[in-house]
């Protein structure tokens, strides 16, 4: 069942246009002038229950436009959104209690009173159940490891213990679906660490629903199955990760450990010139190949014919150049949606 449904999903915002300068200011007074911004153009998205969705695209596509409609802080311009069945701006109650919104640039919580005065506020608006809260609480402490900071006031926090700290705030009344805008921003590489296996023990224990924005595409690879990128208020490739980087890491690299000297390496890939072998090191070899054009096991194949092989393994292709490349327009997305992964989805 899908538990997010947008159709035609619009937000315009009209925008004052000023002169610059005083004389600018005065005029404006007088004289206002506006554009229209359409932050969310149009656009249909569904999420069914458990899954965990990437919502990336560069500064300024809309993303966190999109986030405070389906949180109901915002109300859409035109278009249809259902989350749960509710409309989220019209049934705010209903919405809240499925919900759970981590704003990474901003918190939830009452910044004078100490973090577990402010879970406890947050367990009794949303009336969660006395050993509900027992329970969850001391996992998330756990978890995330919260025992340092529990008692310090929200104004205390440094922001990686705010992150976490929001993070429980948003999850303790077991939501169905957690929207999270940048959890991880300017965060330590342990700090992200506990967020991420944080939020996927959410999703495998409770099959709590996911939609993540971020600009940190390590959170992107460890947590989402399905990526959908916005640009100009329009999604442009909604589809699985997989299928992305089926579609474009076309490039591989796989490195090998010898036992021994090759024995004629100019012979090896006289058939194919694009191969590109790198030695790296004693007996140590990097081979740069199209997937398209051999496979590895054929490569480790001809290597083995020379020399023996110790070990080898095959470089992941990488999330990051893809999405470059996306936003710099020089990809043809269309290439990623028809490919079988995605056309598997769709079914
Ligand atoms: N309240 C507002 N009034 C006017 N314009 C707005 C308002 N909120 C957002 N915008 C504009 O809408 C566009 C989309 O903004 P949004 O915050 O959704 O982008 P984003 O994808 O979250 O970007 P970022 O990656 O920088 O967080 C931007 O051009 C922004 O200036
Ligand atoms: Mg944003």
């Amino acid at each position: 069942m899908s538990l997010i449904e947008a159709k035609g999903l619009r937000k315009v915002f009209r925008q004052a246009v000023k002169e610059p300068g005083l004389r600018g200011a005065v005029k404006h007074l007088f004289t206002q002038r506006y554009v229209d911004k359409h932050a969310v153009d149009g656009i249909d998205l569904t999420i069914r229950e458990g899954e965990t969705v990437a919502y990336v695209g560069p500064n300024g596509a809309g993303k966190s436009t999109t986030i405070k409609m389906l949180s109901g802080v915002l109300v859409p311009t035109s278009g249809e959104l259902r989350v749960d069945g509710f409309v989220p701006h019209k049934q705010r109650m209903e919405n809240a209690v499925r919900i759970g919104a981590v704003f990474g640039q901003r918190t939830q919580l009452w910044w004078d009173i100490p973090v577990r005065e402010s879970l406890n506020l947050l367990k009794d608006i949303y009336q969660v159940p006395e050993d509900a809260f027992r329970r969850n609480l001391d996992a998330f402490v756990e978890l995330l490891g919260m025992e340092e900071f529990i008692h310090l006031s929200a104004r205390k926090l440094s922001l990686g213990q705010r992150m976490r700290a929001d993070l429980a705030a948003a999850l303790l009344h077991d939501p169905k679906i957690v929207y999270l805008d940048e959890p991880t921003i300017g965060l330590d590489v342990s700090v992200k660490q506990k967020i991420r296996s944080f939020i996927k023990q959410m999703n495998r224990d409770k099959g709590t629903t996911l939609l993540l924005t971020t600009h940190d595409l390590g959170d992107i690879e460890d947590l989402c199955e399905r990526l959908v990128i916005i640009d100009h208020g329009r999604i442009i490739y909604d589809g699985s990760l997989q299928a992305v980087k089926d579609a474009f890491a076309r490039e591989r690299t796989i490195h090998l450990q010898l036992g021994s000297e090759l024995a004629e390496p100019s012979l090896l890939f006289s058939d194919l010139p694009e191969v590109g072998m790198d030695r790296t090191g004693p007996y140590r070899l990097a081979i740069r190949f199209d997937r398209f054009r051999i496979t590895a096991s054929e490569i480790v194949k001809r290597i083995i014919s020379q020399a023996d092989v110790a070990d080898f393994h095959i470089d992941e292709p990488n999330i990051e150049s893809i999405i470059r490349r996306v936003y710099e327009g020089s990809l043809d997305l269309e290439l990623a949606a028809e490919s079988p992964v995605a056309a598997s989805r769709e079914a």
